[in-house]
């Protein structure tokens, strides 16, 4: 399985911890590695602020990963490239959200990706995580 993290979450740990925890991505990125291995699952991750460098890693996610733990960041509510790449992907995806996207600006209730992943996981924090590989877990049967 693949975690993808997009735009900004490079800064998590000087993003609004009220909003995204106080963890910065390396400690995040070990978390969901202790949550895999936990589970007896294979994770790897990947983040960048590039929307065509997400895209790309999508396309690769082709018949390389079995499925997928998408964070676009801000790009889940207007990228729609990613979301055609997400469905070229073709492989069973889990969104994830440290904050809980639904009480917050309007603008952060509009995923593009949603109705392409097999489930949405958002307020959950870093242990969103843990319920994303589960999900996928189930959906990978
Ligand atoms: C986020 C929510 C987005 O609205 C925001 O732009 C982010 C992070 C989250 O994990 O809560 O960068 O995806």
């Amino acid at each position: 399985m693949e975690i993808l993290h997009g735009v900004n979450l490079d800064q998590l740990g000087r993003r609004d911890a009220g909003h995204y925890g106080a963890l910065t991505l390396a400690q995040l990125e070990e978390r969901i590695a202790a949550f895999a291995t936990e589970l007896g699952l294979e994770a790897t991750c990947f983040q960048t602020n590039a929307e065509h460098a997400y895209v790309e890693r999508l396309h690769a996610a082709r018949g390389t990963v079995d499925g997928l733990i998408l964070n676009p960041g801000a790009w889940t509510h207007y990228a729609w490239a990613i979301r055609d790449a997400l469905e070229i992907a073709g492989v069973p995806a889990v969104e994830v959200h440290l904050s809980k996207v639904a009480e917050r600006e309007a603008f952060r209730r509009t995923s593009v990706v949603r109705d392409l992943c097999v489930a949405t996981v958002s307020g959950e924090g870093a242990d969103g995580y843990r319920t994303a590989l589960e999900r996928l877990r189930e959906a990978l049967g």
